[in-house]
């Protein structure tokens, strides 16, 4: 059944170029956007930028730029580099669009009316505040969170101290409210270890938060609603935070289009009925019944973000959004790092950022994608190694798949004139390897026919194409039991040449759809040289299913060989 899939990554701070890490959650989002629009969902696929903020003022300052016009040129990239990467995100939102200035100006004044859980205090109250505040996380610091020499443990510069009148958020009464819905409903974010240290956090009780900041221009200002409010910009979370609504529309309506669906129609399991949220709300205020229906909705907003951004996701996010009276989204999952060498942090300031419109410039954008969602079980930490990128390429992609292709495709051409073969008879095939090699590929294709859809709902992209994977080594075995090379010079032997080219192309069909969503371009390449109908990316159903034996599908004449993925001969950097 046809769903509704609302996906966002985080959006990026654009105080330096894309790297690596940044390139990871952005294919695995568009990988999992791919994966649903393949399978008929209606998708709505969100990134962008996140560029207000004293980080991105200085690093403007540095080279004598006004801000806008140092982000402007920063965002060219990020925008470059993603069309570089194939993703096909449907909207590529900035915080410094107009649009998401006037949604955050309106969230500050539902934020001024709302009540808090406990006490029933406003939510936002000014205070006086002195605190220490590290510019690269742009947070405040507790001395917990500080190294011995009082450096943050993440940036390793000492934080600002800072003293100011500020408008706070009453966080520290959104505890019970958001261990309920956690209890509630597991699914709220994964994976599992990930939602053990978000319920840590809480249980070890929650701050008020800054919410505005005097004297840094460049953000958001408050707006006139907010008394005394004149001079304070927004600070960025709840600016950046706000970019998951203020992209559909938010407060008008129709943002529910996408961040609410129908019972049957939620993009994936566990979603929370909207009655709920009246309740948590804390204040009676109706949730997400000013979404206008009288059908039961359920939430449907699915949030792909790094680990180092739990808290202010998993904790911060739905506070605002029980202030606000907005239903909560249906799920935040959270992914590791990328690691460089040695295990360290990839930073502009220890210049060992791995530049990923490079890599896929030098190697193919697909090659990229598939290392980075292969190699590592998705949502782990990893470490990038160009050898084992060059490894994996050689072995998976030119050797395996490649390989199959080339070979399977070269031999319909060479023996049947490129006409493909409507012959199916497993039995006729002479050697008793040879019929246990047909069996163990049509199984192999059977099992991946169900494994690969549901390791892409459970986000296992790695797991996926593992399963899609089994085949391709299975058919490479079938090329080595059946020698068509052998079979084709005996005239008798035609239905045994047939059957074994039949299920290698079939094979090739079904691959192509199992791996589009990661390696697209390939995919679509295999599919033309395959002369299929379509587009591997279209929904197709029950056609989707291995049909081995079945009338063959697509122009009777295959296209030309060509090669899809090039080993890589250069011997990789040490
Ligand atoms: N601007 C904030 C996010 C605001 S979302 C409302 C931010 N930006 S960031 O540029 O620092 O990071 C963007 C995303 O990239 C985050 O999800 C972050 O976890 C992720 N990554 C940054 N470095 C990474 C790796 N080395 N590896 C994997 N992901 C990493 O945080």
């Amino acid at each position: 059944m046809p769903r509704r899939f609302y996906i966002t990554t985080a959006i990026d701070y654009v105080n330096g170029k894309p790297h690596l890490g940044h390139a990871y959650e952005k294919v695995l989002a568009d990988a999992l956007a791919r994966y649903h629009r393949q399978r008929g969902d209606a998708t709505f696929f969100l990134t962008g930028t996140d560029e207000h903020g004293q980080k991105v003022a200085n690093a403007a300052a540095a080279l004598g730029q006004p801000p806008k016009t140092y982000v402007d040129g920063i965002v060219a990239s990020f925008q470059s580099a993603w069309k570089a990467l194939e993703l096909t995100h449907d909207k590529f939102i900035r915080t410094t669009d107009k649009r998401h200035e006037m949604a955050v100006q309106e969230l500050f004044v539902r934020l001024k009316d709302a009540r808090s859980p406990k006490s029933g205090l406003p939510v936002l109250f000014e205070n006086d505040y002195e605190g220490l505040y590290c510019e690269g996380c742009e947070a405040f610091k507790q001395e917990k969170d500080l190294d011995e020499r009082g450096r943050c443990l993440i940036h390793q510069v000492p934080p600002k101290k800072i003293k100011e009148t500020n408008f706070f958020f009453r966080l520290s009464e959104y505890d019970e409210a958001l261990l309920k819905h956690l209890e509630n409903h597991p699914e709220f974010v994964q994976p599992d270890y990930r939602r053990n240290e978000v319920l840590n956090v809480i249980k070890e009780g929650l701050q008020d938060i800054s919410f505005s900041r005097p004297n840094i221009s460049w953000g958001i200002p408050l707006p006139p609603e907010i008394e005394g409010g004149e001079g304070h910009t927004a600070y960025v979370w709840p600016d950046a935070l706000l970019n998951y609504l203020s992209a559909l529309g938010w407060p008008d309506r129709k943002y529910s289009l996408w961040w609410l669906a129908k019972q049957n129609e939620v993009g994936g399991p566990g979603a929370a009925r909207q009655d709920e949220f009246a309740e948590l709300d804390g204040q009676g205020r109706p949730g997400a019944a000013w979404a206008g229906t009288a059908q039961p909705q359920f939430t449907n907003a699915f949030h792909l973000i790094g680990k180092d951004i739990s808290r202010f996701h998993c904790v911060l996010w739905p506070a605002m959004l029980l202030a606000a009276g907005v239903p909560l989204p249906r799920q935040i999952y959270v992914h590791g790092f990328i690691y460089a060498r040695g295990g360290g942090k990839m930073s502009k300031s220890l210049g060992n950022v791995v530049d990923p419109v490079e890599l896929a410039a030098a190697y193919s954008a697909d090659a990229l994608r598939f290392y980075l969602l292969r190699s590592f079980p998705t949502g782990r930490d990893g470490e990038f190694t160009l050898e084992q990128f060059v490894d994996l390429v050689n072995v998976a992609l030119a050797n395996e798949l490649g390989n199959l292709a080339s070979r399977s495709i070269s031999m319909v051409h060479r023996y049947l004139n490129g006409v493909r073969p409507a012959d199916w008879a497993p039995d006729s095939l002479r050697e008793p390897e040879a019929r246990a090699a047909l069996g163990a590929l049509i199984a192999a294709a059977e099992t991946a026919h169900r494994e690969v859809p549901a390791a892409f709902e459970e986000i296992r992209v790695h797991d996926a194409l593992a399963a899609a994977w089994a085949p391709v080594v299975r058919a490479n075995e079938l090329v080595e039991r059946v020698k068509p090379w052998v079979v084709a010079k005996d005239e008798t032997r035609r239905a045994e040449l047939g059957t074994a080219l039949n299920a290698l192309l079939e094979t090739l069909r079904l691959v192509a759809l199992w791996t589009w969503p990661v390696i697209p371009q390939k995919s679509e390449a295999l599919w033309s040289q395959l002369r299929l109908a379509g587009n591997p990316g279209e929904p197709r159903g029950e056609a989707a299913a291995p049909a081995y034996g079945r009338k063959p599908l697509g122009e009777p004449a295959l296209g030309a060989v060509e090669i899809l993925f090039p080993k890589i001969e250069v011997k990789a950097e040490t």
